[in-house]
């Protein structure tokens, strides 16, 4: 491998660099279907996550959380911007390079089996990549493994997905991923779909396979009580970029934001008197990421906007140490 080449692994280098990332959706019309205009489902992202680090990413139904998952991995060819995974920029190595990295970054999804062949054995289900990947004879002996790792018996490796329950489905999405030996991990709503006590059992688990093997989490859901108990910095997306990033606490207790605070307000709490002095309340609905408002694009929905917040875009700033927020409250001010 040449100098120039060599990755990243040092601890105090991030596992994923992602700078102003864009993803815009061409829509095409007309007779010709030419490209009448974009979905800008995501904007000018920027994030790191540092190894071992879990970063939680949130917002609303349609704010553009899953594309950036998917982008990463360059499911989409992106509009603009770079991914680095151990300083390699993804969107620059050639495809066996692109393979490689692949297999090191594993997504699981709100329902693992969606797009998986029915037929298929567990077995198969959870060794079949790692099989392909590794040509490792012993396969079994590793879907043994990671299958115990993840709370399942060695017999259920001969049953199809459809015998289990939710979690237990769950738990097989998450053994497949762990059978690549993954550095980052991408959950998508991993656990959207369950009763409230099994997403409690997953989260956990994920937590301490997390610890137990090291690897780093974007960790992408809609619902801010799930993110608040796994992730270490928490990002909170609106329209198509990142409004503010914090630790999670100094985002769940002093959310600088309208958006978020208006988002952890509509969370319902056991402990009373904790949310007491926030009023934020979310109106209407998300606006269309094909014709995004001017300026700051929640001005539309915000309680505190200005008259320079239709106008003036705020760009992202740390307001307090390590809390980094877009909004004209925390900016400089405007020239106008
Ligand atoms: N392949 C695509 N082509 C065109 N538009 C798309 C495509 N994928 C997503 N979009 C649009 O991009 C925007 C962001 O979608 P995305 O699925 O990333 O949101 P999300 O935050 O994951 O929402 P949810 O919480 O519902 O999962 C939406 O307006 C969506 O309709
Ligand atoms: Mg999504």
């Amino acid at each position: 491998m040449a100098v120039q080449e060599e990755e990243t692994t040092a601890a105090d280098q991030p596992v994923l660099d992602v700078r102003d990332l864009k993803m815009h959706f061409p829509l095409r019309a007309g007779l010709l279907k030419r490209v009448a205009n974009f979905v800008y489902a995501v904007d000018g992202v920027s994030f790191k996550i540092m190894p071992g680090e879990t970063l939680g990413l949130v917002g609303e139904s349609g704010c553009g959380k899953s594309t950036v998952g998917r982008v990463l991995l360059k499911l989409y060819e992106p509009t603009a911007g770079e991914v680095r995974f151990h300083g390699r920029n993804i969107f620059a190595v050639d495809e066996a390079e692109l393979n490689r990295i692949r297999q090191r970054i594993q997504i699981i999804f709100q329902d693992p089996f969606a797009s998986l062949n029915p037929r298929m054995r567990v077995k198969e289900l959870v060794g079949e990549a790692y099989r392909v990947h590794t040509g490792d004879k012993d396969w079994e002996k590793n879907v043994e493994q990671v299958l115990k790792k993840v709370g399942l018996q060695p017999e259920h490796m001969q049953r199809y997905p459809h015998e289990f329950s939710g979690g237990q489905r769950q738990r097989i999405g998450i053994a497949r991923a762990l059978a690549m030996s993954p550095q980052l991990i991408i959950a998508d709503e991993a656990v959207s779909a369950l009763d409230v006590s099994i997403q409690a059992q997953v989260i956990n688990l994920l937590d301490s396979l997390k610890e137990e093997f090291g690897f780093s989490f974007l960790f992408i859901s809609h619902d801010l009580s799930v993110v608040e108990h796994i992730a270490d910095r928490v990002a909170v997306m609106y329209l198509g970029k990142i409004v503010e990033m914090a630790s999670d606490r100094n985002l769940y207790q002093t959310p600088l934001h309208p958006y978020t605070d208006a988002l952890i307000a509509a969370v319902p709490r056991a402990e009373a008197g904790r949310r007491a002095r926030r009023k934020t309340i979310l109106r209407g609905d998300v606006p269309s990421p094909v014709n995004p408002p001017s300026g700051c694009r929640f001005h539309t929905r915000c309680p505190k906007a200005m008259d320079h917040c239709r106008v003036e875009e705020p760009t992202m700033i740390e307001a307090r140490p390590d809390h980094w927020v877009a909004c004209h409250l925390h900016g400089p001010m405007p020239h106008d």
